[in-house]
């Protein structure tokens, strides 16, 4: 008796292998990308709130009325996009179910997906969930630039949809004016829908977040995915949404109802307290990550990697090839055994794993004394080699 066939080209997550390597060897943990800082205090005391005042039965299935509006509400605050949330938002389980729910809402076996590289690693295993083939277009190195002509080729008569993520997990690129316009003109010409993943919104150094939602024609073409987990550093707590147009929000509210029910209803009690912050909280965010985004830039020149500097997100993608000739997952183990500190190697943001080009992933995502730690070591990198 065999698992699913859908199932064999899925591997254990290389993120969580690195984790087990950083603990072995004491390595400061710089692979995970979620805080090991505190979430709001106002968001806590509200999650204790609901679950004392009996928050604690199946909320809607498609999500608390007060999280759905907080929901609406951000739209209109921030990008002057008109939502209803009674027929628009579906809340789920974090951006990833999101993800799940919308590909297999959307997709029919033989569609074709376009995924931008190098990309989160959920993407592919999405798609294949719902019968979807996956069509890799690479982002252009040094600076995670998108090659015009390249991404046009893979636009056929099968494309059903492209996943677009910005600001970009791995790459900290924030995608520009000229670039959601190119993708946008693409989705039209060619009837394709436009899933985005604008998880790290409101974590950027350079450049607006653009919400595809919002280009002409493109409100009904794009599925609009974000979520809570980074915004208020609250990974565990799983809470994201979906935001389509209503005949495609109804087909993801049934896939999310029998994957899930529905996310847990005293968060999204709490979600929606933190949702309405005052503009301060969103802009000490950015302000907090550039401060960290600084430590680590500091301490990788110093050590001798080169890397583009990070727009958005909170991931630096470093070339350690003028450190090491070794490929990315090995070099990935030495650092964590020898140097001390943990990154996640770049086959996982990568379909064709055996490529073994010289990049690994630092998450910054962490205190300002995790950071330093790290920077301490990685500045004395050269007494390993
Ligand atoms: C690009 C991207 N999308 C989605 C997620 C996951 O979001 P959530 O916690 O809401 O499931 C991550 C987490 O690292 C991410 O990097």
């Amino acid at each position: 008796m065999r698992p699913a066939k859908r199932t064999a080209s899925f591997t254990e997550s290389v993120i969580r292998e690195m984790t087990r390597i950083a603990n072995m060897h004491e390595a400061v943990n710089l692979a995970q990308g979620f805080p090991d800082f505190p979430m709001p205090e106002p968001m806590k005391e509200a999650a204790a709130a609901a679950i004392r005042g009996d928050i604690n039965q199946y909320a809607v299935t498609w999500g608390s009325a007060a999280l759905r509006n907080a929901v609406a509400e951000k739209y209109r605050r921030w990008y002057g996009m008109e939502v209803d949330p009674d027929r628009e938002v579906t809340v789920t389980c974090g951006a990833t179910e999101a993800m799940a729910s919308v590909f297999m809402a959307l997709m029919d076996p033989g569609d074709e997906v376009i995924v931008l590289e190098p990309f989160y690693e959920n993407y592919g295993p999405d798609a294949t969930l719902a019968g979807a083939t996956p069509v890799f277009v690479p982002f252009e190195r040094p600076n995670w630039t998108l090659d015009a002509d390249r991404l046009r080729r893979a636009f056929t008569k099968r494309t059903k949809a492209i996943v677009v993520n910005t600001p970009h997990n791995p790459t900290g690129r924030v995608l520009t004016r000229a670039e959601v316009s190119l993708i946008a003109e693409l989705c039209i010409e060619y009837d394709v829908w436009a899933i985005t993943d604008e998880i790290y919104e409101h974590i950027r150094y350079a450049g607006d977040h653009h919400v595809m939602a919002t280009w002409p024609g493109m409100r009904e073409r794009t599925i609009t995915i974000s979520g809570l987990s980074k915004t208020f550093s609250c990974t565990g707590w799983r809470l994201g949404y979906a935001v389509a147009p209503h005949e495609q929000t109804a087909a993801i509210r049934k896939v999310h109802d029998f994957l899930t029910v529905g996310a847990p209803a005293p968060l999204q009690a709490a979600g929606a307290v933190g949702m309405a912050f005052d503009n301060d909280y969103f802009a000490h965010l950015a302000l907090d990550y550039r401060m960290r985004r600084h430590i680590l830039v500091d301490a990788l020149t110093e050590a001798g990697f080169r890397y583009s500097l990070p727009e958005g997100a909170y991931y630096i993608l470093a070339d350690f090839s003028g450190l090491s000739d070794l490929d990315d997952v090995t070099f990935a183990k030495w650092m964590a055994q020898e140097v001390g500190v943990a990154t996640v190697p770049r086959s996982s943001f990568y379909h064709d794993r055996a490529l073994g080009s010289k990049l690994v992933r630092f998450a910054f995502c962490k205190k300002i004394q995790t950071l330093k730690r790290a920077a301490d070591r990685l500045v004395r990198i050269r007494e390993s080699l």
